[in-house]
């Protein structure tokens, strides 16, 4: 379904897979633990070389999809494809998958050389190549020094990039991970976004990351999958989703905006702020406007809201003012730069071009 939507930039074009390539179809899988429904039925492609992320709030299942695809959980109901085979029933070990782990369980007796070499060795590569391979792995992940410990000798961090290393050193087809740079600091977890998408550009292999954290989401994925209460959100390029998104759920989850409420009458969108025009996209009924903070503008204009200052935000390239409608809705606003900030507590205008705005339905 996703193929349709949102405009048709990036991934779907540049990589041009028609749906029987599909490297993974998951094609209405369900899962329930108990009264708890862990998975809806869902349906998803990801593509030959693709890197997807599975984005979403916890408890969302992310993680249920994952084990899924890998063989770790059967699901109540639906279908998994591997490279257009129903692999549903497949066992683990026989799927060519490369994992990372929430909770990264290295070899405990072995050493973080060992660990790494391990599906080396466990392939019958030649020592010469394993010790070279490691030898590369380790220093990807800035632990050449540390190659004669054990498990229990790092931090958490150090483990799970360990478990980074251990998966790409044999180069599986489908490589799925799970929140993992969770244990990472800032610095750290941006160093190896960058080595993550440099393996994924020089290995081709086909990528699900699993993360709650949406700034890392945009920055990785080829397209996002995102989750809500056990459902696929929405579907699409790090763009779509932030230009076009469908749901005020994903409007809120993926950036900041605005959201004006209402209801749709003739070819506006009726609030108790006032009447404002809407953009492309008709909607009949509930619905609201999603202004992203680059698409406000101080004053008055073809759109005009007032508020309250409540709080400037400065983030080092930008600055965000934040002022409360009367409706108690809080806009939020990318101030020009090099502009000082109103106080808080100054009355304001904002306004925005009509087709800057997106219509969603509540
Ligand atoms: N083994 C299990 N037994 C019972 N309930 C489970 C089990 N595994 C997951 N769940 C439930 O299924 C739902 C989805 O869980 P899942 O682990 O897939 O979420 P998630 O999106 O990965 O969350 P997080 O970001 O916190 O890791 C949750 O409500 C969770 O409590
Ligand atoms: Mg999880």
């Amino acid at each position: 379904m996703e193929r349709q939507s949102g405009g048709g930039l990036g991934a779907v074009q540049r990589l041009g897979a028609p749906l029987s390539q599909a490297k993974l179809r998951i094609d209405g899988i369900a899962k329930r633990y108990g009264p708890v429904v862990a998975l809806e039925p869902v349906s998803l492609e990801v593509r030959t070389g693709e890197l997807m992320t599975i984005l979403g709030p916890s408890g969302s299942g992310k993680t249920t999809l994952l084990q899924v695809i890998c063989g770790l959980v059967e699901p109540d109901g639906g279908r998994l494809f591997i490279d257009g085979h129903d692999r549903t029933a497949m066992p683990v070990h026989q799927r060519d998958i490369g994992l990372v782990f929430q909770n990264y369980a290295l070899f405990p007796h072995l050493t973080v050389g060992e660990n790494i070499g391990f599906p080396l060795k466990m392939r019958g590569r030649p020592a010469a190549e394993v010790r070279e391979r490691v030898a590369a792995a380790l220093a990807m992940v800035q632990l050449g020094h540390l190659a004669a410990r054990f498990p229990r000798e790092l931090s958490g961090g150090q483990q799970q990039r360990v478990a980074l290393a251990r998966c790409f050193v044999y180069q599986p087809a489908i490589i799925l991970m799970d929140e993992p740079l969770g244990a990472l600091d800032r610095q750290l977890r941006e160093h190896m976004q960058i080595e993550i998408k440099k393996l994924h550009r020089e290995t081709g292999a086909t990528i699900v990351y699993v993360t709650h954290d949406q700034e890392e989401a945009l920055a990785l994925s080829d397209r996002i999958c995102l989750m809500n209460h056990a459902r696929i959100e929405q579907v699409g390029t790090p763009q779509e989703i932030y230009a076009h998104p469908r749901t005020t759920f994903t409007a809120s989850f993926i950036g900041t905006s605005t959201l004006l409420r209402g209801v749709v009458e003739g070819d506006a969108l009726v609030t108790p702020l006032g009447r404002f025009a809407l953009p492309e996209g008709r909607l009949a009924g509930a619905a609201a406007l999603v202004i992203r903070p680059e698409h406000l503008r101080l004053g008055a204009g073809e759109n005009t809201i007032e508020g309250v200052v409540s709080e400037t935000v400065y983030a080092g390239a930008e600055t965000r003012l934040l002022f409360d409608l009367a409706d108690g809705t809080t806009a939020v606003l990318r101030l020009p730069t090099g502009m000082a900030a109103p106080e808080i507590g100054t009355a304001v205008q904002a306004h925005w071009a009509t087709d800057a705005a997106v219509l969603v339905p509540l």
